[in-house]
């Protein structure tokens, strides 16, 4: 058997249809944001990073960054072990416990990264309870989907944002069987948010537990950056809130957040919780100092909203097609892969600027964009000169300058 030639067939039909993905070598630059050096061919050279999900910059704020470094100081680099074999560090219990704090549960629970936290409280959650069905809206993450999968649970695909379609899938099934509605607040694509007192009002109705991913809203929306459901008041009506401390926290690691049972349940069942090396104490205690920040401060909040509106409005003048939203995520829509990538390479060959084509599968085929998340330290000066960018290719290329 040649596996490699078996390896090679399927990456090149991925290169033929545009969707194979070339990954930018970045060096970030700590104090710098949104700055970066990328590297190529041998090459290092400064450019503006447009599409990063460090999305406030906190992942080089002074106090995070002194926060990581005195805990290495303090603990050293790993945890020691799984939570269950001398893994359990003080710091991670001083960060579950802000983590409950944040979205007003009585308890939280920490997981490596925002997809082992999905995957691991949904395939727990799926194949726990008995006869569970998923009811899980069309546009979920990966993470959440994989998880739902591997429960084997039964699993029930309402459309997108449809209250209506979720209604009618809760009211056909028996109502004795343990159901969970599974959503996000805020999704990371196109930048839409769900319209989540209708979705919880629904689950109510039905007796059905919600389970919402808060990973693109947290540290980003309600007064203390508790996500949308803080925003919307909403939290406490919520069964499972799961969120990230990878983007708007600028750290790694995921956690989930409920009841003192339902965390528990999972701590105790969830193998992808159980049968994994902890995350470091210092990343815990640099995640909580970045959430601490973020529950008193909306500086970062306010002045980012301020540059998407300002790099939003620049757009519609210069009649180049985004899709409208109420997020911070402005993507800007090609609809061919082989487009978006040449103009991904334009961007960051000739402007110095970095954002990352989004081809199929992240999003559908024909839907190809440029995905740009301005943050609070993204210049005025930044934006005119990107804009200035895409002006003149726009000129250039021939895209159309009709609104998505
Ligand atoms: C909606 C959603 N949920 C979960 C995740 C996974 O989070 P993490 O990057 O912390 O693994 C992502 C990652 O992009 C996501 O977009």
């Amino acid at each position: 058997m040649n596996f490699d030639a078996m390896f090679e067939e399927q990456l090149q039909a991925l290169k033929d249809e545009g969707n194979y993905r070339y990954f930018k070598e970045l060096e970030r630059k700590c104090g710098k944001f949104p700055r970066a050096a990328n590297h190529e061919d041998g090459q290092k050279r400064d450019v503006t990073v447009w599409c990063s999900n460090d999305y406030l910059g906190m992942g080089q704020h002074p106090s995070v960054v002194a926060a990581m470094c005195e805990a290495v100081q303090r603990t050293g680099t790993g945890a020691g072990g799984t939570r269950n074999i001398s893994g359990t560090n003080h710091d991670h219990l001083l960060l579950e416990a802000e983590l409950a704090d944040l979205h007003g549960k009585e308890a939280a629970l920490l997981f490596t990264s925002g997809y082992v936290s999905n995957w691991a409280a949904l395939s727990t959650l799926g194949s726990r309870l008995p006869d569970c069905v998923i009811l899980s809206d069309s546009g979920n993450h990966a993470s959440m989907i994989e998880g739902i999968r591997h429960s084997r649970a039964r699993k029930v695909i309402w459309q997108h944002n449809d209250v209506a379609d979720l209604e009618a899938k809760l009211a056909a099934l028996p109502a004795n069987v343990p159901k969970i509605v599974a959503f996000e607040s805020v999704y990371s694509m196109d930048g839409d948010i769900c319209p989540m007192k209708e979705i919880v009002e629904v689950a109510e109705k039905y007796g059905a537990m919600t389970y919402l991913d808060e990973v693109h809203a947290v540290g980003l929306y309600g007064p203390r950056g508790g996500g949308v459901s803080e925003r919307e008041g909403l939290a406490h009506r919520i069964t499972l809130i799961e969120g990230t401390l990878g983007k708007a926290y600028g750290v790694v690691g995921g956690y989930i957040t409920g009841s003192a049972a339902l965390c528990d349940f999972i701590r105790s069942f969830a193998s992808g919780f159980i049968f994994t090396t902890a995350l470091p104490p210092a990343v815990a205690a640099a995640a909580r100092t970045s959430i601490r920040h973020l529950k008193e401060s909306s500086d970062e909040r306010m002045q980012q909203r301020r540059q998407v509106a300002r790099l939003r409005a620049a757009l519609d003048r210069e009649g180049i097609p985004h899709m409208h939203n109420d997020s911070h995520i402005v993507p800007v829509m090609i609809k061919d892969p082989v487009k978006t990538r040449m103009l991904a390479d334009y961007l960051m060959d000739e402007w110095g600027i970095y954002v990352q084509p989004i081809n199929y599968p992240t999003v559908p085929k024909g839907t190809e964009r440029l995905r740009f998340t301005p943050s609070p330290l993204h210049t005025d000066a930044d934006i005119d000169h990107l804009v200035n960018a895409l002006r003149t290719l726009w000129r250039q290329c021939a895209i159309a300058h009709a609104v998505a």
